[in-house]
Parts: structure tokens; sequence; C-alpha cells
């Protein structure tokens, strides 16, 4: 199937993409090529930055950066069943990791936990308190050479805009929400037609800075081209005084940082996209519409007009607020 999403003004012509070219009942077997931490450095946290080849699949070529994949873990639940597909974002660029569409990756986070209390996993075996996401650990315990049951594209508004250069972007990210971002990055500035005139901006938010993913690549990035734009937001770390700009949540730093709330967001070719935790879609809102500076990007019911922003609730929001088509949001 081949979706666009069009649009009058501003609004952008997204990228057509292709969707389900593999279903989660007929998925096809990839191969892991590439499997390795992601993080700038020791974290209570595990992100593996973690790369299959597809090719000889439909899903070859079929991707575009922004797009989710779906990995079906082996084995069954205690009722016998199936485990279903999981769904992870692509972190490559439409050109994969290889730069033919064959090798695509994720940004994987071990999911790590404890049942509460210590014995529920129902399966009658003592796991020591300790849950380990099934999808998860399958994904990063994977090593090179091993076979993965996959399946996909998904996602069609979560995508860059057929003529990139057309607009500006904001991408807000918390986590492993980094992913699709990594991949629209390496398309605007590492891609086929070389990089992009727009002006990009970057805001990561992660607990420490141990914590920041493909860091390297996007202070490189930084240095290298004057119109992409890389901030960190380190919401636990003590941080210096000179850098207390940089402390809190991403929403916090949009607060702050004048170059993004007096330049990029005013402007009617500024696209908007967010993916990572909910908490940051409300934080976000608010503190667009508390500036001034929301209209572009969310429409409010009259029931929330003359409602402080600052009173907002996720529910609120949810009931009230769309955004628009200059908006896109991936969280979860
Ligand atoms: P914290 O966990 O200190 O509350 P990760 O996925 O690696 O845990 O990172 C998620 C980041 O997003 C953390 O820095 C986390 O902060 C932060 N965060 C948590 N809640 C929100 C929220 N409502 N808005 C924005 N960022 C948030």
């Amino acid at each position: 199937m081949t979706v666009s999403d069009s649009t009058a003004g501003n609004d952008p012509t997204l990228t057509e993409v292709s969707m389900h070219l593999v279903k989660p009942n007929d998925p096809v077997v990839g191969r892991v090529v590439a499997n390795d931490l992601c993080m700038r450095g020791k974290s209570a946290s595990f992100v593996r930055h973690v790369a299959i080849d597809v090719s000889g699949t439909p899903l070859e070529g079929g991707f575009k950066s922004g797009q989710s994949f779906g990995v079906i873990p082996p084995g069954t639940d205690a009722k016998g069943r199936s485990f279903k597909v999981r769904l992870y974002s692509i972190a490559s660029p439409t050109c994969g990791e290889d730069g033919a569409g064959k090798v695509l990756a994720t940004s994987c986070k071990r999911l790590i936990d404890e049942y509460q209390p210590a014995l529920k996993a129902g399966d009658g075996v003592n796991h020591g308190g300790m849950f380990h996401g099934r999808c998860s650990n399958h994904l990063c315990d994977r090593e090179v050479g091993d076979e993965v049951l996959v399946t996909g594209p998904a996602g069609k508004r979560f995508v860059l805009p057929q003529d990139p250069d057309q607009h500006d972007y904001v991408f807000f990210a918390t986590g492993t929400g980094i992913a699709p971002f990594r991949g629209m990055v390496k398309d605007l500035f590492d891609g086929p037609g070389g990089a992009t005139t727009s002006d990009v901006h970057l805001v990561m938010g992660v607990p420490y800075s141990s914590d920041l993913l493909y860091d390297d690549y996007f202070r490189e990035l930084d240095k290298k081209h004057k119109n992409f734009h890389y901030h960190v937001v380190i919401s636990r770390e003590i941080l210096a005084e000179e850098d207390r700009l940089h402390r809190g949540y991403v929403h916090h730093y949009l607060d702050k940082q004048v170059q993004l709330h007096q330049d990029m967001l005013p402007r009617d070719r500024t696209l908007v996209y967010m993916c990572g935790l909910a908490g940051m879609q409300t934080g976000v809102f608010q503190c667009m519409a508390r500036l001034g500076i929301g209209d572009g990007f969310l429409k409010v019911k009259e029931d929330l007009q003359g409602v402080d922003p600052a009173e907002w609730d996720a529910s609120m929001i949810k009931r009230s607020v769309r955004p628009t088509h200059r908006c896109m949001l991936e969280v979860y």
C-alpha cells in the first residue's frame, strides 16, 4: 500500500511509504550483522544498536527513515501462544546502514525490571524476582550471524517531507526516541543528494550524560554543518553552573533556549517531531502555548481556551489538544 499525506499551505507533503510488506502472520528471516552498545558511557541502562540484514526479503529497499519494523521473539507464553510482534523504530536512513537498503538497524533498550511481588512470573519458575523483557533482551542477546524474525515496515506519519529543503526542523527525543532521528538526520545531511540547506535542531533528553546515544555522531555533525544543532538535556546529573541551561526535561530547555522559541518555532516552514516518553508531549505543548508559539503545531479546542496552559494535564491534552500537520508525534 502506498500512502501520502498532502495538505494546504505550509503543511508538509510527507514522503510516500510502503506499509506491511511483511505481515506478522508470515514474518521473514533477517540476520544480525552488528550489535553494539551505543551509549556514551557506563550507564544503569543498556541500549544496543542492532543491525539486521533483510536482503532478499520484501523489506529490502522497502522502508523509510522514521518508520518502524517488527520483531517476533521465539517461543510461547505461559498459555502456549506465540509471542506477538514488537515494533522498533528504524534508526537507519532510508538507504539503510549499508547504503543499499539491505540492512536496517534499531536502538534497542533492554527492559529489566522486578516482579511485584517477587514471584509473579506465572510460569512456576523462580526468576529471583527479576523480569526481563522478552523481545528487547532477545534482540540485544543476538550475536552477529544469528537469525531474527522480522516484519514491517509500519508507520506513515512520522517521516520526513517529500521535499525536505522546504522546511526547517525541531526534533525532540527522550532516550531511545532518538532512533528515528538518527535515520532522518542521516537522510538530511548524509543522503545521496548531499546536505540539506534547512535548519535542523535536535533536542535530546536523557537522565545522565552517559546515557546519550550516538553522541559522537551528532557532535561531529554539529561541528561539520552550521545548520545542524545538537542540544543535550540532562535530567538527573548535577551539572556545572555554566551548563545549567542543559538541566531538566526537554520542555525546560525549550523554555530557556531563545534560539528555538524566538527563531525556529515561529517560522511558517518549521516542522516539529517528538519521539519518546508521552510526558514530553504534555510539557512541550504547555510550553509552546505559554510562549505563544504553538499555533502552527497544536489546535486547542474551545473548552481549553482561556485555561492557563500550566493547568493542562495529560488527559485534558488528550481530549482537547490536537497536533497539526506540522507536528509529528511518536510517544509511548
Ligand atoms: P527522569 O527519568 O530523570 O525523570 P531514558 O529513556 O533513557 O530513561 O530517558 C528518558 C528521559 O526523559 C529522562 O531524562 C527522563 O527523566 C526524561 N523524562 C521523564 N519524564 C519526562 C517528561 N514528562 N517530559 C520530558 N522528559 C521526561
